[in-house]
């Protein structure tokens, strides 16, 4: 393990207070945080085989079987940090902590630290991938803002940062309405990158937070 990645987990482990980064949840109004669990997956690939989300997320496309050995590179990974987002209200009862309520199971969310100069600076990413049922609730936005007060809580983050395509409206659109501004372009990737540092983000606490 490189000395940064041990750091951010020494860190990790340190805040968390020996509780596995795999075990947390975090409920919201609409949405629920969960862990990508192992459940998640098969639904998860299924996702990931629209040529839109595949562009969107500047993803290539995988079999199975990879996207089984990308969740479990991104579970032992201590720089990055993935919830699946539940939308509530296809949830089958109520939220069972412990549950993975694959049901209800929508988009992710999540966090990297990947600049090794600066590991309280995140990449934040999201993706609702059930566009014609969740799309356009709210859920982008509350599962963005559950995760960046999450961050700022257990990471120590200052600073966020997103890299979006420039042809990515819904995206673009929804990070500076958040308040994140305009940093960088690059004109090979046709790729915007924003940041917004922490304390101006009107952060939403979840209902409860808790861990399993
Ligand atoms: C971007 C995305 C996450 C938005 O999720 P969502 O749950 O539909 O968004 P919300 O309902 O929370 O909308 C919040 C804000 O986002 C913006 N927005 C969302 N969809 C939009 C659209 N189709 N067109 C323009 N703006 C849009 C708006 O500012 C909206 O606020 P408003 O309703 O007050 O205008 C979703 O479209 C998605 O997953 N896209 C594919 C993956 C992706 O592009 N990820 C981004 C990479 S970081």
């Amino acid at each position: 393990m490189e000395a940064a990645e041990a750091a951010a987990a020494a860190a990790v482990d340190g805040e968390e207070g020996g509780v596995s980064k795999r075990s947390w949840y975090a409920v919201g109004e609409r949405a629920v945080l969960v862990p990508y669990l192992r459940e998640h997956v098969p639904r998860y690939h299924e996702w990931m085989q629209d040529p839109a989300l595949l562009e969107a997320t500047a993803s290539e496309p995988l079999s199975l079987d990879q996207e089984f050995d990308v969740h479990r590179s991104w579970t032992l990974d201590p720089l990055k940090h993935t919830f699946i987002v539940l939308d509530k209200e296809l949830i089958d009862g109520e939220f069972v902590v412990g549950n993975p309520h694959t049901e209800a199971m929508v988009g992710d969310v999540n966090i990297y630290m990947n600049d090794p100069d600066d590991l309280r600076l995140a990449e934040i990413e999201i993706m609702i991938a059930e566009h014609k049922r969740c799309r356009g609730k709210g859920l982008g936005q509350e599962a963005i803002l559950i995760m960046m007060a999450f961050a700022v809580e257990k990471y120590g983050i200052h600073t966020f940062r997103a890299k979006i395509s420039e042809s990515n409206m819904a995206s673009l659109k929804l990070f500076r309405k958040l308040g994140f501004k305009d940093a960088s372009y690059s004109a090979v990737f046709k790729e915007v990158t924003l940041d917004a540092p922490a304390a101006s983000l009107p952060l939403i606490s979840p209902l409860t937070i808790g861990s399993w």
